[in-house]
């Protein structure tokens, strides 16, 4: 627990960049990352860059496996995951763009485009670490509440209250908000061998609360973390009401 955003931020940044020099990865053995979007970890990809500039850190051999994508939104659209990523982390650092992987929410074939997906995830070697932060409503990635936990990446219908808290990036209007995405599974998240979520502000605290103190729950779909071997959730005080 930190005291607000700012420090969960800094305190995640930090612990990537530990965890990152600590592997030491080659082209060989690369450090595999997923990474979501949203404003969860906007600080924490300000915090990479700065360190990226400051010489701490080079994501050479990192390779990133982002989270989840729209369907049928223009890759440059500005609020496609694709154009969140280039503009707040990637254009930024020094990864190799062969290196990141985003679902492609235009394929002409979803499922087959999601089965490409973790096909690509096991020939890495796997995710070393997933990070990730999750809606008011307890869901990771797009795994809207009621998803199997056993979820393998997939096409996702929208929960109306995903909808409409997404519906700030188009505009307040629902209506421009897709209704579909593409999602890796809450299996695929536990599969990484670390998980790391962050959760901030008193509209997570409810979520935080069925996530930690009741039992898992496909409803609340982050509760899973309970049973992954590491996980950790970085929050700060905000997020705590409700403990
Ligand atoms: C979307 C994303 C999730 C994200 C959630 C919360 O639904 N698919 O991965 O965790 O939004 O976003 P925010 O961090 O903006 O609250």
């Amino acid at each position: 627990i930190r005291d607000n955003a700012d420090q969960v931020a800094a305190h995640v940044a930090d612990y990537l960049v530990a965890r990152i020099r600590a592997f030491d990865p080659t082209p060989a053995c690369p450090f595999v990352l997923g990474l979501p979007t949203g404003s969860s970890p906007l600080g924490v990809y300000r915090n990479l860059v700065a360190k990226f500039q400051a010489g701490e850190i080079t994501f050479r051999n990192v390779v990133t496996f982002n989270m989840d994508e729209y369907v049928g939104l223009p890759r440059d659209h500005p609020e496609s995951y694709h154009s969140f990523m280039w503009t707040n982390l990637f254009q930024h650092i020094d990864i190799p763009p062969a290196q990141v992987n985003i679902l492609d929410g235009n394929a002409d074939n979803l499922e087959l485009e999601c089965q490409k997906y973790e096909a690509k995830i096991q020939a890495v070697g796997g995710i070393e670490l997933f990070l990730g932060g999750i809606g008011p409503d307890g869901h990771i990635a797009f795994n809207e509440p009621g998803s199997s936990l056993s979820s393998r990446t997939r096409a996702k219908t929208l929960a109306y209250d995903t909808i409409l808290a997404n519906s700030r990036f188009f505009e307040n209007d629902i209506n421009k908000v897709p209704k579909l995405a593409l999602t890796v599974g809450v299996g695929t998240v536990m599969d990484a061998r670390e998980v790391v979520i962050i959760i901030t502000g008193a509209h997570k605290a409810l979520a935080l609360a069925k996530c930690i103190e009741e039992g898992v729950n496909h409803m609340w779909t982050v509760s899973a973390i309970q049973n992954h071997p590491l996980s950790m959730i970085v929050c700060d005080e905000d997020a705590t009401l409700e403990l």
